[in-house]
């Protein structure tokens, strides 16, 4: 060797890269060929990466069957190979805006005579499925193969035409031949129903659409397949011989739709990178809200000459990107499992998680419901988890990673539910028949605490100041029991608690005293009442006026009001008929806690048969809430609109009265709302605006 050696691989790294080709040689079989990767994607992904980064700093280390030179998976050897004409060939990802943006540089580097910016792109759902290649000959259905390798797939024919989306006659007119390329994939909701069908026959279930999609396309008995609800979006065209008038992207889609092929309606032609970008952020804040799943937004140069001066590199397009949403699913260590008692004294297993950065949030904890679904999820303390988070949902471990490299060599035993109260030490009792686990001691501190909690909770008395920490000090220093303990506590015996001083005290005190005033209706969601959440209480405090009418009522006359069935009203009923629970009520309007719904007269619509008009500054207005608003849930943010007698819907029309923007706003919500020219108001006004119902000056 002559000189220095600038991007000579260590030792070290050459034999990282050779183990990370074996990991995503693994776990690209697991993939492709047994339809059960042990992995989520974003993981996998994360390891192409990491071996797409060594390479580019030691090229030396690139071989030509590396994953980051080919395409997908060879051919299983259970159906006919298919040699594809033109190849199928990949997508090159951006994880965020700032690989997008690389993207769009390297489109104005390649072509210096066209203005980038007034650019047609076509950006599509990135449906999660299964690469399809549908010839048709002469209008008819010939042949379905598979991607494959990109080069050769599968000719899964048989089971395509099982499909009810393919059409098995095109309308005219038509090419003589023509390649239609799209995504065959499983609805969410056919997919949830056929697991729960699957779960009940005690057959096998799949861990996600893309995998009962690929699993039923991979069926030898066609008849098997056209039992699974698969449809198909066309999103481009192959191989074509004859005429195909089409000049872009667009057109292709608009010809395939019109020959009979189902096209999603949720792909939009936009003009410029900045639009494409907000495209991206729109359907990435409403894919939940789409019958089927996507993983992200494929944008595309629209104009088919451009696609063509463009070209392709050896495994992907260079006028095509795939917009990655973040992950909501990734594997992680779990550390151990815990049991924490709620307000009604149910003790719920969670999961405490080395924390991963999954559905747009870091996740640390995580519920694990109940006794059954640890047995069932058969999850124990050590084991690496799959943790899924859709969207706002709450964070879930959907099971142990058991198999494969990266699965511990030895488990622990399986994890039992412990037998005393982690809060009390008392017996925890789990009744015959029931699937939850109860502390019965209604003394027990944890109860007390949650109770507590509740009661304070910003959709019940909103108390500002006293969280989980602050509840747990009251009832240490022995200055809360009971919700109604809290009207009783004074500035000056408060200011000499731990990290309590004078100002913090009176600050606390100060919203004790103000929540006082609450309606009816917050009161009753502040009491904790079972299966009686907010919309309920709402519908009750409307209805009876006064807690006194609430009092004489029984179950038969509360269940006739509109809104409450006979559930609520019984568990309402018996919760008042409760000795304990009447001294806290009596305890609470001694200390002159509100106890009526404003504006709805005394015996509310019991008395008068009248439903009375809901009262509040934003009465008739239709307040939009996009991105987080700091301090609040979505769901909180939203609620807050209601309970001053607004609406909050999910997106912006000419009547709306406001549009709130937090953090991460919806791109389309802003957009829409300057083009409507409603008023937009900052997170930092949304106080001032419910406080006011005006828009803040
Ligand atoms: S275009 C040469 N458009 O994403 C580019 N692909 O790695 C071919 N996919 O499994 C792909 N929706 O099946 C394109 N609207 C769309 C798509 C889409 C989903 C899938 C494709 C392949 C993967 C790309």
């Amino acid at each position: 060797m002559t000189g220095p050696e600038p991007s000579g691989a260590t030792e070290a790294v050459a034999s990282r890269a050779s183990e990370l080709r074996d990991l995503i040689a693994y776990h690209n079989r697991r993939y492709h060929e047994l339809d059960a990767p042990e992995i989520p994607d974003a993981d996998f992904d994360a390891l192409v990466r990491e071996l797409r980064q060594l390479e580019a700093d030691h090229p030396d280390l690139v071989t030509p069957d590396s994953p980051t030179q080919t395409v997908g998976a060879p051919a299983s050897g259970l159906f006919a190979e298919v040699r594809h004409r033109i190849p199928m060939m990949s997508l090159d990802n951006a994880f965020d805006d700032a690989e997008l943006a690389a993207w769009v540089d390297r489109l104005r580097r390649l072509l210096p005579d066209v203005d980038v910016d007034r650019l047609a792109f076509s950006c599509e759902p990135k449906v999660d499925g299964v690469a399809m290649s549908v010839t048709y000959v002469d209008g008819r259905l010939a042949q379905a193969a598979t991607r494959g390798d990109g080069v050769t797939g599968e000719d899964v024919t048989a089971n395509v035409a099982t499909v009810r989306d393919v059409p098995h006659q095109l309308n005219p007119p038509f090419p003589g031949r023509l390649e239609v390329r799209g995504e065959i994939y499983m609805p969410t909701a056919d997919f949830a129903a056929y697991n729960e069908r699957a779960l009940a026959a005690g057959t096998k279930t799949f861990v996600n659409p893309r995998n009962s999609a690929a699993g039923s396309l991979r069926q030898k008995d066609p008849a098997m397949t056209a039992t699974r609800p698969l449809a198909f979006w066309a999103y481009s065209v192959g191989d074509v011989d004859g005429t195909w008038p089409a000049r872009s992207q667009s057109d292709a889609l608009d010809l395939l739709r019109a020959a009979g092929l189902p096209v999603s309606p949720d792909a939009r032609l936009v003009t410029g990178p900045a639009t494409a970008v907000a495209r991206c952020r729109e359907l990435a804040e409403h894919r939940h809200d789409l019958p089927y799943e996507i993983d992200g937004v494929v944008v595309k140069v629209d104009d088919l000459a451009l696609q063509r001066r463009l070209g392709t590199t050896s495994r992907a397009p260079r006028w095509a990107i795939a917009f990655k949403f973040p992950p909501e699913e990734r594997t992680t260590r779990l550390l151990d499992i815990q049991v924490s008692i709620g307000r009604t004294g149910r003790a719920t297993p969670f999961a405490a998680l080395q924390p991963v950065f999954v559905g747009g949030s870091t996740v640390g904890l995580a519920t694990l419901h109940n006794e059954d679904q640890v047995r069932l999820k058969d999850v124990r303390p050590g084991d690496l988890v799959i943790v899924h988070k859709a969207g706002d949902v709450i964070p879930e471990v959907v099971g142990p990673v058991t198999t494969g490299p990266e699965a511990p060599k030895k488990r622990r035993p399986p994890w039992r539910f412990p037998k005393a109260c982690p809060s009390c030490g008392q017996p925890l009792v789990r009744l015959e028949g029931e699937s939850d686990t109860y502390c019965t001691n209604i003394d027990c501190p944890a109860q007390r605490e949650q109770r507590i909690v509740h009661f304070a909770s910003r959709s019940a008395m909103d108390i500002e100041g006293l969280g989980e920490e602050r509840v747990r000090q009251l009832i240490r220093e022995g200055l809360a029991t009971d919700p109604a303990d809290l009207y009783l506590l004074q500035a000056g015996p408060l200011a000499g608690l731990e990290r309590m001083g004078e100002l913090s005290a009176a600050n606390l005190v100060a919203g004790i005293d103000a929540s006082r005033v609450q309606p009816l209706n917050r009161l009753l969601v502040a009491l904790g009442i079972r299966h009686l959440g907010p919309t309920g209480a709402r519908a009750l405090a409307r209805a009876v006026g006064t807690l006194d009418t609430l009092l004489g009522a029984d179950a038969a006359t509360l269940a006739a009001v509109d809104g409450i069935g006979p559930v609520i009203a019984d568990a309402v009923v018996t919760f008042l008929a409760s000795p304990v629970n009447r001294t806290v009520l009596d305890r609470l309007r001694a200390a002159g806690v509100n106890t009526a719904e404003p504006g709805v007269p005394e015996g509310g619509v019991l008395a008068t048969g009248e439903p009375a008009e809901p009262a509040g500054v934003l009465a008739g207005k239709s307040v939009v809430v996009t991105g987080t608003v700091p301090g609040y849930t979505r769901e909180e943010a939203e609620q807050a609109v209601v309970d001053r007698g607004g609406k909050s819907p999910g997106s912006v029309s000419k009547k709306t009265f406001a549009v709130v923007v937090g953090d991460a706003p919806g791109a389309a919500k802003t957009s829409k709302a300057e083009a409507l020219g409603i008023p937009v108001v900052d997170a930092a006004r949304f106080g001032e605006l419910l406080e006011t119902g005006q828009i803040p000056g």
